[in-house]
């Protein structure tokens, strides 16, 4: 492929053609960047050329993804998600402007379409048809879309989950068709049993932090933003991390864009993470790159990890774009889970309403200002956890049909909040 230069190491540097490395680094193990060509791509992607553009969808910036072409792509709708506005929000938190990219609407309900598709694509241009089937391991949303993404094109996928993945997230794997195999261990087992597997039986692996193709899907969720936007990009931009692909992605997206000079700023990205599955935190507050394992026990289970798989380059992300990491408890979680949703219509999963918390956090702890506008990256739907949902709200009120029990608790439902 032409427009790709190389597989370069984000820990060692070495560079790799498409045809020597499937996954990751020959020399030390690390994760692979795919690098473009670049001034390639600017004689041919421009904002005009984009502006034309009728795919509403993430393969509008198919000049700059690894595809050869748009030749059977899922037809599902993946990508172009809304960004909203909420100034009423904002100005009830402290802050200038709150956007909310909202990744719940793509067609598995998560963020993690958007590598999938790229993924899946990569697979029907570099295996024979009858070689394809794809595994990964999951916390539960890469699986479900990678199920779904596949299910759209019909093929075989084998899904490695976590025994403890929420039972909507099973639920979805096997309506889409999946086999589903539930790992008596953690994300981290399941990781490495999906991993000797597909070496042992030539599956095509879509692991996260380690397909070097998962980070070119996310970053489409970047050139979405900017687009929306106008070519501006908000101050700060809020990321749930667990394995620190999303993050990682996002900041590649707006490198891209930039180095294209589509945009002249660059936002500073703000890592949420759980209080114990933060990794990524830890390292950043100590200035290392040494990630030290956590527990990664949280109800925050799609950013639960113990050991990030993407955890350099979600490192680096934050130090190259002057950001920081938040620290959230499950306690803040839930709170801003019903918060979030009730004060803006969209229902995260704790995951994606942990950015919500993370936010209010950041805001009391001055690491935003005034003024700064706030994109939060809501990453996946509240009705894959219900049950944490649950947790967090208030009870209906049960009555007969009865005119005078309704007049009852008329006056309670005037005086609540909206
Ligand atoms: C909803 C949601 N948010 C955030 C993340 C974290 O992404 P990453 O593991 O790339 O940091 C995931 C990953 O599974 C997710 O499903
Ligand atoms: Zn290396």
């Amino acid at each position: 492929m032409k427009k790709i230069k190389t597989l370069k190491c984000i820990s060692c540097g070495k560079e790799h053609s498409l045809d020597e490395v499937k996954y990751v680094c020959s020399a030390c193990g690390g994760n692979l960047e795919v690098i473009y060509d670049y001034n390639l791509i600017k004689k041919r992607f421009t904002q005009d050329e984009l502006k034309e553009n009728s795919y509403l969808d993430m393969w509008r910036y198919a000049d700059i993804l690894p595809v050869d072409d748009l030749k059977d792509v899922s037809p599902l709708r993946i990508g172009y998600t809304p960004l909203y506005r909420n100034k009423r929000l904002a100005d009830e938190i402290g802050v200038g402007e709150i956007y909310i990219k909202d990744d719940t609407t793509n067609p598995s309900s998560s963020f993690k379409d958007r590598a999938s598709a790229v993924v899946v694509k990569r697979l029907l241009e570099t295996y024979d048809d009858d070689k394809r089937i794809i595994a990964t391991a999951s916390t539960g949303n890469a699986a479900s879309s990678l199920s779904c993404i596949s299910a759209s094109l019909g093929i075989k996928n084998i899904i490695f989950v976590p025994e403890t993945a929420p039972i909507p997230k099973i639920t979805q794997l096997l309506v889409f068709g999946a086999n589903v195999i539930m790992v008596k261990g953690s994300y981290d087992d399941a990781f490495d049993l999906c991993v000797k597997a597909c070496d042992e039986f030539g599956w095509y692996n879509r692991n996260t932090g380690y397909n070097p193709f998962t980070r070119e899907g996310k970053k489409t969720a970047a050139f979405e933003i900017c687009e929306q936007l106008e070519w501006e990009v908000p101050d700060k931009v809020f990321v749930p991390v667990g394995d620190g692909n999303i993050i990682s992605g996002i900041w590649k997206g707006f490198l891209e864009f930039k180095k294209i000079g589509f945009i002249d700023k660059l936002p500073k990205l703000v890592a949420v993470q759980s209080e114990n599955s933060n990794a990524v935190y830890n390292a950043f507050i100590k200035n290392t790159t040494t990630i030290e394992p956590v527990s990664g026990e949280t109800i925050c289970d799609s950013i639960s990890v113990k050991i990030p798989r993407d955890g350099l380059a979600a490192l680096i992300a934050l130090k190259e774009s002057g950001g920081f990491a938040v620290n959230v408890s499950d306690k803040e979680v839930l709170v801003a889970v019903k918060e979030f949703a009730s004060k803006t219509g969209v229902f995260a999963e704790p995951s994606a309403a942990a950015v919500y918390a993370g936010l209010k956090k950041a805001v009391n702890e001055d690491k935003v200002d005034r003024g700064d506008s706030v994109l939060l990256l809501i990453t996946g739907s509240g009705l894959k956890d219900i049950d944490s949902a649950r947790k967090a709200i208030s009870k209906a009120y049960r009555i007969e049909p009865d005119m005078n029990e309704l007049k009852k608790i008329i006056s309670s439902i005037l005086n609540r909040g909206h």
